[in-house]
C-alpha cells in the first residue's frame, strides 16, 4: 500500500542533508498536510499591507484635515472680505455726508462773508452820516424831518443867499409841507426862500425845478406891488401860518438853506 503524502514527507526528512527543508515543511504543513504557520515573506507583505493601509488612513486624515483647514480660511476670508465692505461703504457713506457737511459749511461762510460786507457798507455809511451831523450840528445847523437847516446871521440878495447855500453842499429852502412851514416861522425873521418866478412870470418854481403845488402865500399876494417885478419870495409875514410874500430879488434878507439828511 502506497503511504500517504506526509509519511512520504517524514521519510524524506530523514535523508541526510535534506532534514533542514524538512523542517520547514514541516512548520508549513500540519500533519493533514493543511497550511499551520506563515513564512517569514508573509508577514513582511501583511506589515506591509498594514503600514499602506495606515498611510491610506493617514492620508485620508491629513487630507480631510487640510479640507477643513482651507474651508475655514475661507470662510474667515469670506467674513473678513464683508467686513471690509461694510466698512468701506461706511467710510464712503462718511465721505459724502462729510463733503455735504463741508458744502454747507462753505455756503454759511459765503452768507457770512457777504453779510460781513454788507454790514461793513452800512457801518461806514451810518459813520460817514454820523460824521456830517457833527458838522453840520457843530456850525450851528438845525436838524428837523430828514433834513438840516441854516439860518443866515448876514443879508444879501436872493442869488448870494442861495450862492452861499450852494457853497454849504446845500440849497435854499423847499417847503413842501405844513410842518415845514410852521417850522420856519419859529425864527422869526424875513428869510430868502427857494422859491422864485424869475424865469417865467407867475409860473412859480422851486430850485430844484419843482413846480408849486402847495403853498403858504400872504392874503393878497403874490402881487408884484406896486408894478414892481417882484419875482422873489421872503417870510415877509413871519407871524402869520400864511407867511410867503414876493419881493424883488435885489432885497438884502436874511435866508434858509436847507441840506437833505435822511438817517
Ligand atoms: C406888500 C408886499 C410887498 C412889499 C414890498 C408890502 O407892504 O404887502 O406885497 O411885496 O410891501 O416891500
Ligand atoms: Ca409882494
Amino acid at each position: 500500500m502506497p503511504k500517504n503524502e506526509s509519511e512520504i514527507t517524514i521519510e524524506i526528512g530523514n535523508l541526510p542533508g535534506i532534514s533542514a527543508r524538512s523542517d520547514a515543511l514541516k512548520s508549513y504543513t500540519g500533519e493533514d498536510g493543511e497550511v499551520a504557520t506563515p513564512v517569514p515573506g508573509g508577514k513582511l507583505h501583511r506589515c506591509i499591507a498594514v503600514s499602506f493601509c495606515l498611510l491610506c488612513i493617514l492620508q485620508a486624515a491629513l487630507n480631510i484635515s487640510l479640507r477643513l483647514a482651507l474651508s475655514f480660511q475661507q470662510n474667515s476670508l469670506t467674513e473678513e472680505r464683508e467686513e471690509l465692505k461694510r466698512q468701506l461703504n461706511d467710510y464712503a457713506f462718511q465721505q459724502n455726508s462729510l463733503t455735504e457737511e463741508r458744502e454747507e459749511l462753505k455756503r454759511q461762510l459765503n452768507d457770512y462773508a457777504s453779510q460781513q460786507n454788507s454790514l461793513t457798507r452800512e457801518r461806514d455809511e451810518l459813520k460817514r452820516k454820523l460824521n456830517d451831523f457833527a458838522n453840520y450840528a457843530q456850525q450851528g445847523w438845525v436838524y428837523f424831518s430828514d433834513s438840516f437847516y441854516y439860518i443866515s446871521s448876514i443879508k444879501k440878495t436872493w442869488q448870494g443867499s442861495r450862492d452861499d447855500c450852494l457853497h454849504r453842499g446845500a440849497d435854499l429852502i423847499i417847503i413842501n409841507s405844513k410842518e415845514e412851514q410852521v417850522f420856519t416861522r419859529q425864527f422869526e425873521k424875513i428869510m430868502w426862500i427857494g422859491l422864485t418866478d424869475r424865469e417865467t412870470e407867475a409860473r412859480w418854481e422851486w430850485v430844484d425845478r419843482t413846480l408849486l403845488t402847495t403853498s403858504f402865500w400872504y392874503p393878497g399876494e403874490p402881487n408884484n406891488y406896486i408894478g414892481r417885478n417882484e419875482d422873489c419870495v421872503e417870510t415877509w409875514y413871519y407871524n402869520d401860518d400864511n407867511s410867503w410874500n414876493d419881493v424883488v430879488c435885489e432885497n438884502q434878507n436874511f435866508w434858509i438853506c436847507e441840506k437833505k439828511m435822511a438817517l
